[in-house]
C-alpha cells in the first residue's frame, strides 16, 4: 500500500508500524470538523485564486460522497492510512482526481488535526455546558419545593445545625454554575483558528486565514504559528473542567448513596434508575451514582495522562501529541453520559421529608441557637453562652430528648436570665429560619438564591 508520504522511502512501512503509528481507529470520531475544514480551505483557495472554481466544486461534490459514505457505514477506515485526514483526502482523490490532490496546498496535517480537534472540543465545551444548564434546572426545580423542608445540616458528616433541603441543593447549583462558567471561559479564550498555520511556520501562499476562521465559527486567528500547532492547552482545559464538574457530581452521589441508606432514608431512588442484586432478592443498589462517583477516576486519568503528554515536548508539532485524542474522547462521553443520567435519576427520586425531619431531631441541632439566644437576648458573653448551652445539651441528653424538646422550667434551672421565649428559639423551624444573614438558609434567603439562580438561567446564552 502506498503511503500519501511514500516519495523519499524505498521500502514498505512494516505492518507492526501501521498498527503503532495509526489513529485512525480514533480519531474517526472527528471526520465531521475534518470535511468542514476542508471545504472551508478549499473555499479559501478558489477565492485567493489557488484552485479553480471547477476545482473547489469538484471538491464540494467528492467530500459530500466521502460524508455519505462515512455516515452510512461504507467508508473504508484502512489503518495502513494512518489517520482520518489522509483516509479522508485518497478517498475524495479516488472520487475526483486531480482536484483532490490539491487540497492540501498550504496545509499541514499539523494545522488540520489542531484545527479539528479544537473545533470539536469547542463544540463539546457547549454542549457539555448546556448539559449542566439543564442539571440546574432540575436541582432550581426540587428545591423550590422544598425550601421549607428541614433535613440537619452537616460538619464532619455530623448533625450540625438544620436547614432546608432546598438549601443544601442549591449548595450543587452554585457549584454547577461555575461549572458552566469555566466551560464557557474556555470556550472563549480557545476560539481561535489554527489553519493556515500549515506544519509550523505558516506558509508563502497568499492565503487568508481570517476567511477560513470566520467560515468554522472561530471568534479570530491565531497569533503565532509555532505555538498553534503545539497547543494543546483547550484539551487540558476541558479535561479539567469535567474533572472539576465530575468531582462536584462525586459529592453529590455520595450524599445521594447516604441518603437513600436505610440509616438516613432522606431519598429513594426511582426502580428506573435502581439495580436488584443477583443474590439478594430485597436488595435496591444505588448503581447510578456510585458509578458516577467512580466514573469520576477515569476522567481524572485522562487529564493526568494529557499533562504527563504534553510534558517537556519541544516545539513545535511532535508524534506524542497524537495520544490527545482518545482521554479527550472518552471524557467527554463519561461527561455526557454522567449529566444525562444524574439529571434523570434526580427527577425521579422520591423525597422524604419525614424521614429528613425525624433526623433533625437528633443531635441537638438547636444548640447554637441556645447560644445565640443567651448572647442576643440576656447578654450573656459568647464563650459563656456556649458553656451553658453545653449545660443545657447533658441535661437533654439525661433526659432523652432532643434540645428542640427541652422545656423552659429545666432550662431556667440551669440559668436563671433565660426568659420563656427561649422554647421557641429552640425550635428547628425557628432555628432554620433565623439564619437570615446573605447567603443563609433560611426559607427567605433560600427563596432569593432560587430567583438568583433562575436569572442565571434565563440570561444564560450558550
Ligand atoms: N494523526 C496525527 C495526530 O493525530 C495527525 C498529525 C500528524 N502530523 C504529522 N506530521 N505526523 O496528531
Amino acid at each position: 500500500m502506498e503511503k500519501m508520504w511514500s516519495g523519499r522511502f524505498s521500502a514498505q512501512a512494516s505492518s507492526l508500524l501501521d498498527q503503532f503509528n495509526a489513529s485512525i481507529l480514533f480519531d474517526r470520531e472527528l471526520y465531521r470538523e475534518d470535511i468542514e475544514g476542508s471545504l472551508a480551505h478549499a473555499a479559501m483557495l478558489q477565492k485567493q485564486g489557488i484552485l479553480t472554481t471547477d476545482e473547489l466544486d469538484a471538491i464540494r461534490r467528492g467530500m459530500a460522497q466521502v460524508e455519505a459514505e462515512i455516515e452510512n457505514g461504507t467508508f473504508e477506515w484502512k489503518i495502513s492510512d494512518e489517520d482520518l485526514h489522509m483516509a479522508i483526502e485518497k478517498r475524495l482523490t479516488e472520487l475526483i482526481g486531480d482536484a483532490g490532490k490539491k487540497l492540501h496546498t498550504a496545509r499541514s496535517r499539523n494545522d488540520q488535526v489542531a484545527t479539528d480537534f479544537r473545533r470539536y472540543v469547542l463544540r463539546k465545551d457547549r454542549e457539555i455546558a448546556f448539559q449542566l444548564k439543564q442539571l440546574i434546572e432540575t436541582l432550581v426545580a426540587i428545591a423550590s419545593k422544598h425550601t421549607e423542608t428541614l433535613l440537619p445540616g452537616m460538619t464532619h458528616l455530623q448533625h450540625a445545625q438544620p436547614i432546608n433541603f432546598g438549601f443544601h441543593l442549591l449548595a450543587y447549583a452554585g457549584m454547577f454554575k461555575r461549572d458552566i462558567e469555566r466551560f464557557v471561559s474556555s470556550r472563549e479564550r480557545n476560539n481561535v483558528s489554527p489553519l493556515g498555520c500549515a506544519a509550523l511556520a505558516g506558509t508563502p501562499h497568499d492565503i487568508d486565514r481570517e476567511f477560513t476562521a470566520r467560515e468554522l465559527g472561530f471568534d479570530s486567528v491565531s497569533i503565532n504559528c509555532l505555538d498553534t500547532v503545539s497547543d494543546r492547552d483547550f484539551a487540558l482545559e476541558i479535561l479539567f473542567n469535567i474533572s472539576t464538574m465530575m468531582m462536584h457530581i462525586s459529592r453529590l452521589s455520595e450524599e445521594l448513596i447516604l441518603w437513600s441508606s436505610y440509616e438516613f432514608g432522606f431519598i429513594e431512588l426511582s426502580d428506573e434508575y435502581s439495580t436488584g442484586s443477583s443474590i439478594m432478592p430485597q436488595k435496591k443498589n444505588p448503581d447510578v451514582p456510585e458509578l458516577l462517583r467512580g466514573k469520576t477516576g477515569r476522567v481524572y486519568g485522562a487529564l493526568m495522562g494529557l499533562l504527563t503528554v504534553m510534558k517537556g515536548l519541544p516545539l513545535a508539532y511532535n508524534k506524542d501529541t497524537q495520544e490527545d485524542k482518545e482521554g479527550v474522547f472518552d471524557a467527554v462521553a463519561t461527561a455526557h453520559i454522567s449529566l444525562d443520567i444524574l439529571n434523570e435519576a434526580l427527577k425521579t427520586m422520591t423525597v422524604k421529608p419525614e424521614n429528613m425531619l425525624a433526623a433533625s431531631k437528633k443531635g441537638h441541632l438547636s444548640a447554637t441557637d441556645l447560644a445565640d439566644y443567651l448572647v442576643e437576648y440576656c447578654g450573656v458573653p459568647f464563650r459563656e453562652a456556649h458553656f451553658i448551652t453545653g449545660k443545657a445539651v447533658a441535661r437533654a441528653e439525661e433526659l432523652g430528648i432532643d434540645l428542640s424538646e427541652i422545656t423552659y422550667g429545666e432550662l431556667r434551672a440551669i440559668d436563671e436570665r433565660i426568659g420563656t421565649d427561649v422554647t421557641e428559639h429552640l425550635q428547628l423551624a425557628h432555628s432554620m429560619n433565623a439564619r437570615t444573614s446573605a447567603g443563609g438558609t433560611a426559607t427567605l434567603r433560600t427563596l432569593e438564591q432560587i430567583v438568583y439562580f433562575e436569572n442565571f438561567l434565563k440570561e444564560l446564552d450558550l
